[in-house]
């Protein structure tokens, strides 16, 4: 059990004892040292529901509860607040069952199938970055909840179907012919341009883009051919991403809007047979009272384009269907732009009324707000046009390697490559998942390179100056005990020790800004122990005890970055 579920436990069995069993605990980390390190809230709503003195129920539920073993202080604050002060021999017994576990002490859960899906660019184009933050984010929470025992199956949803790939392909044929396409289609974005100039001036060439789209449909095997031949090129764009930011998407992950294209004739008739769809101006549309239009009408979905066509949500609940009825998914996180919020609202709410989802399927829409340039608008090159992602991570190592080759000159040439693309990539993944998702950031090239503050440099140079103690060691003990005496020690080893507790509130709302708010402070910690602890010139038990702690937060912090997908190095 973490110590949070633990403490929660022994707090909600003692306000059981004292009359109030159906009141939350409220457990949290104590906001001040002062106040211990946990505190428990809910004695004020408790005893509001009983209509009682809160502070008289909060002593008969510190007259009942038993800590013992767990705490040595528990004192009552304020108007009813518990604060609870974690005994010192407990931190330690749990710091070296944390030390001698692979997982650092993780107690295994019932595993769910979950489901992330993350990235899916439109393979017309360029991958973008809203595309560059669904991939950080989405594999972090995937890396996070394999690490916690889940089965995790990744999907990477892109959009490879549609009308503009019969423009696309009737556009491959064309520059093939005289020999180029692959050197027109190591540059997507100039690639779907030209195509398009082309289909805008020339009428016979708009007739075979449109031709193909039909025999894209018909299922014309020539024409699936090019399809398949320009879709995996732009995989391949997307691969290149995915493996310079070190996002661990691979081939068998994509599943494009393509491979349920037989089942949407599926979806329509099994919407119409739930009595859910309505014929509006010759389309097929699910009209939905709880989203109500301006003019407080219910709101209107199209399933099926007048013309026959089906549209985006169409694709969605096909792939909801197959991951309810094949993959048997319990939970399903879709890491998309927050911008289409509506669309999966929309969205999730058919698949229940259809019966696609089950109640018990867990569907839920990860979102995140918007890059920003340095000049607070949304991020653009400086003449205005999409950013390539993979010049963007090549600057980021460029950027890198020059801090790298000016703080240390004399390392080899390959060392330095190394430790600059750790810090580059690390740098940009950190600057993302380091703020609250929701929010809008901005990518600033200074802010995330630098080497003081709450950045990538900053965790993986902590983590570099611990390794350092251990190169200087001679003697550690890998059995040592841990004895915990001085206050920072106790508080370090009170945070090392809820690496569990902060995994799991990760996984739970699906915000690993969680996590990096740890790994930040474990790193604090750690300073401020260094400084105030001696290790090195400690003697005897005391500085067995304090490699341990120090060992600890190595692991903590190499573990906890990798789940964010950053790499350390032994040295910088
Ligand atoms: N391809 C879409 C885009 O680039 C994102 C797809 C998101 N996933 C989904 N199941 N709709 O905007």
């Amino acid at each position: 059990m973490t110590i949070h579920q633990l403490i929660n436990e022994r707090v909600q069995a003692a306000l059981a004892a004292a009359g109030a069993p159906a009141a939350p605990a409220v457990i949290q980390p104590a906001s001040k040292p002062d106040f211990g390190d946990y505190q428990a809230n809910g004695v004020m709503g408790a005893a509001k529901a009983l209509k009682t003195n809160p502070r008289a129920l909060a002593e008969k539920v510190v007259a009942a509860l038993d800590l013992a073993g767990i705490a040595d202080k528990v004192e009552i604050a304020g108007p009813g607040f518990i604060n609870i002060h974690l005994a010192p021999e407990y931190l330690a017994r749990r710091s070296e069952a944390a030390l001698k576990d692979d997982k650092l002490g993780l107690a295994p859960l019932k595993p769910q199938r979950v489901m992330v899906e993350y990235s899916s660019p439109n393979l017309a184009k360029e991958m973008h970055v809203g595309h560059l933050r669904s991939s950080i984010i989405g594999d972090a929470l995937a890396r996070v909840m394999e690490y916690l025992g889940h089965e995790v199956v990744r999907a990477n949803h892109v959009g490879d179907w549609g009308t503009q790939f019969g423009m696309l392909t009737a556009y491959l044929v064309e520059t093939s012919q005289d020999g180029n396409a692959a050197l027109e289609l190591s540059d997507l974005e100039t690639f779907y341009r030209n195509a398009k100039i082309r289909f805008d001036e020339s009428e016979e060439f708009a007739d075979r883009a449109r031709d193909y789209v039909v025999k894209l449909q018909g299922g014309d095997q020539e024409v699936l051919r090019l399809w398949r031949q320009f879709v995996e090129i732009s995989l391949e764009h997307c691969q290149a991403v995915y493996d310079k930011l070190n996002v661990n998407l691979k081939r068998e992950h994509v599943r494009g809007e393509s491979s349920y294209n037989d089942d949407l004739p599926v979806i329509v008739k099994e919407l119409r047979a739930a009595g859910l769809l309505t014929e509006s101006e010759g389309a097929q549309v699910v009209f939905l009272e709880e989203f109500r239009t301006q003019e407080d009408q219910p709101m209107g979905v199209i399933i099926q384009k007048k013309d026959g066509g089906y549209l985006y949500t169409t694709t969605d609940l096909g792939a909801v269907r197959y991951r309810h009825k094949t993959l048997g998914l319990d939970r399903v996180i879709y890491v998309v732009d927050a911008r289409q919020s509506q669309h999966f609202a929309q969205m999730f709410s058919i698949c229940r009324k259809a019966g696609f989802a089950p109640e018990e399927m867990k569907l839920e829409h990860v979102g995140f707000g918007v890059m920003m340039g340095d000049d607070g608008k949304p991020f653009k090159t400086r003449s205005g046009g999409t950013v390539k992602l993979i010049e963007l991570l090549q600057e980021a190592e460029e950027r890198a390697y020059a801090l790298v080759a000016e703080k240390n000159p004399d390392l080899p040439e390959a060392e330095k490559r190394e430790i600059a693309a750790a810090v580059g990539i690390g740098a940009v993944r950190y600057a993302d998942l380091s703020k609250n998702r929701m929010s809008d950031y901005i990518f600033s090239w200074d802010t995330m390179l630098a080497f003081e503050g709450n950045t990538a440099p900053y965790l993986q140079y902590a983590y570099t100056r611990v390794q350092s103690v251990f190169r200087k060691a001679e003697d550690y003990d890998a059995n040592a005990r841990v004895v915990i005496t001085e206050p920072a020690e106790k508080q370090l080893a009170a945070a090392l020790v809820q690496f569990e507790d902060t995994l799991l509130s990760v996984a739970d709302s699906c915000y690993p800004h969680y996590l990096s708010q740890y790994l930040y402070q474990i790193a604090t910690l750690f300073s401020r122990f260094y400084e105030a602890c001696p290790i090195l010139k400690s003697e005897g038990e005391v500085r067995a005890s304090r490699l341990q702690l120090a060992a600890l937060t190595a692991k903590t912090l190499k573990t906890g970055l990798d789940l964010l997908g950053i790499k350390v190095l032994e040295a910088m």
